[in-house]
């Protein structure tokens, strides 16, 4: 993402006498905006005209009274140009198509090798321009950043305005509401900022932090027409979470650095949580996003891999773009072994996937946490774990006896069975070796159990369910044993 002023950078460009500036944007309000406040107040004041296909050439930088349809013809408007045009800035909006012509392109060329006799500078503005090899070298390409906080917060304030002025009452809005709104429309286009700003305002003629989550949710779709990230609805609080009190103290900690409260702190950049399966990997990183406060973003590497040679990069890095713009936001990578395992036979692309997730991650200054989970040691790059990568590697071992108590009583209460605690106490002995997972699920199946005979669930029913279960870790021991053994080397004990 640029965050250049853009104002500054195109009066430095337009003073500098180039004859031919592209502006690739799908921004085209704001560039033409941007291009007439500039016109205006240079010294001397310069002209603006605008060319469309289907209005032809006309002033637009003073009224001159109804439009003035002529010169529509691409090859007919560089020529009067050419030959006549006042000395000014020429907007050519959408001209793209016209540039395969070999008659255009010797038109803007003689516009540009006549500058000096009579300044008139052709700014082309699309989407997308792809300048023949001739021009190339003539032209200068601007690169238009999104809006900063004051574009931002005006474009706000305007449409606060406006909904003022048709419902004949004030916007009801704190200052806090209104920072939060203005710092989540960052990274769009005027015409999407003002678009997601009206969302917000219009429906209830209020701004306050409800509105966040609708916005980011509108915002993500506007940015994520690739489909690579997925937007979680599902955030989890820390009380969801049983156990793992290391890793929601380190949490914690780093909440002021990464709110931007506490300016002296690096932001942290992101934790790998390593272990056991079903203990909760996952749902720490929901509740990562929830204890910030911030959107949860899955990164599916999966679907990152693409059989087409660079197709898998350049998704991951228009993701990883997309991660940025959302900022501040939670990005969990789910099982990151299994999208950036190297071992597979693939023709180096994984490899060069790893390379690009790295780098981002080394050099990434906005607001992203992420969340990377895995729990196939073998199959994890080396590269990923190496010191540095990532703040800190958890651990997530199966639940000590006080964990698993925890777990009863969170997933006992959710499905309101009503456990004593010493009930809770005998049950939680009993399910030594599960994770957390087996333990919700023995909790589940009492409840139909005891449904089934038509009765309140008890802890009996629970404990029928536990003693009928053989936990995975008593079928995986060695390779438990063999991953704790790893770890013990390599990261931080999450409980
Ligand atoms: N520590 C815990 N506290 C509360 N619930 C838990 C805990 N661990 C597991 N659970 C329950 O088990 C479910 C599955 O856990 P989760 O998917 O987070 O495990 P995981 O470590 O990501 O497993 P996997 O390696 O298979 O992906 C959770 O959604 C939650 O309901
Ligand atoms: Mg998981």
């Amino acid at each position: 993402m640029t965050t250049h002023d853009s104002r500054r950078d195109l009066e430095a460009l337009l003073a500098s006498r180039v004859a031919l500036i592209v502006i690739e944007t799908r921004d085209e309000e704001r560039a033409r905006r941007l291009l007439l406040d500039l016109a205006a107040t240079a010294r001397p004041p310069q002209p603006v005209f605008e060319w469309l296909v289907t209005d032809g050439l006309r002033r637009a930088d003073v009224d001159l009274g109804g439009p003035q349809r002529f010169n529509a013809e691409p090859g007919q408007v560089l020529s009067s140009i050419r030959d006549g045009g006042l000395p000014g800035i020429y907007v050519l909006i959408d001209f793209h198509p016209y540039l395969a012509e070999p008659v255009n392109v010797r038109l803007l060329k003689d516009i540009a090798q006549r500058y000096d006799q009579s300044p008139r500078t052709v700014v082309l503005i699309s989407h997308e321009v792809e300048l023949p090899p001739e021009l190339a070298h003539l032209a200068a390409r601007f690169e238009m950043a999104f809006p900063g906080r004051q574009e931002r917060r005006a474009i706000v304030d305007e449409v606060a305005r406006e909904w003022a002025r048709l419902n004949g009452a004030r916007v009801r809005a704190d200052e806090a509401s209104i920072g939060l709104l203005v710092e989540n429309l960052a990274g769009l286009s005027v015409t999407d900022t003002r678009r997601l700003a009206r969302t917000a305002i219009h429906d209830d003629g209020a701004v306050t932090a409800q509105d966040a989550p609708a916005v980011m949710e509108a915002k993500y779709a506007l940015l994520n027409r690739g489909g690579v990230l997925g937007f979680e609805y599902e955030t989890a609080a820390m009380a969801e979470l049983a156990g793992m009190s290391r890793l929601k103290e380190w949490l914690a900690r780093r909440r002021p650095a990464f709110d931007g409260t506490a300016p002296g702190l690096d932001p942290p950049k992101g934790v790998l949580l390593l272990g056991v399966q079903g203990c909760g990997k996952s749902l720490a990183a929901k509740v990562a996003a929830g204890v910030y406060g911030v959107p949860l973003l899955r990164l599916d590497l999966a679907a990152v891999h693409d059989k087409y040679v660079g197709e898998s990069e350049r998704k991951l890095r228009e993701s990883l773009a997309t991660a940025d713009v959302m900022a501040p936001c939670v990005v969990w990578i789910d099982e990151i072994e299994k999208g950036l395992a190297t071992s597979d036979n693939d023709t180096g692309s994984s490899q060069r996937l790893l390379g690009t997730f790295l780098t981002w991650l080394a050099e990434k200054r906005s607001r992203v946490f992420v969340v990377a989970t895995a729990n196939d040691i073998s199959r994890l790059p080396p590269e990923l774990v190496r010191k540095g990568r990532f703040d800190e590697i958890f651990f997530v071992d199966l639940p000590a006896p006080a964990v698993r108590e925890e777990v009863l009583r969170i997933h006992a209460a959710r499905r309101e069975v009503v456990l004593e605690p010493h009930e809770v106490a005998g049950l939680a002995r009993e399910c030594d070796g599960f994770s957390g997972a087996e333990i919700e699920q023995a909790v589940v199946s009492a409840a139909y159990a005891a449904h089934a005979e038509g009765r309140p669930v008890a802890a009996a029913h629970v404990l029928t369910e536990i003693r009928g279960t053989r936990p995975l870790s008593v079928v995986m021991s060695e390779r438990i044993a063999s991953l704790r053994a790893w770890a013990a080397q390599r990261t931080v004990a999450a409980d």
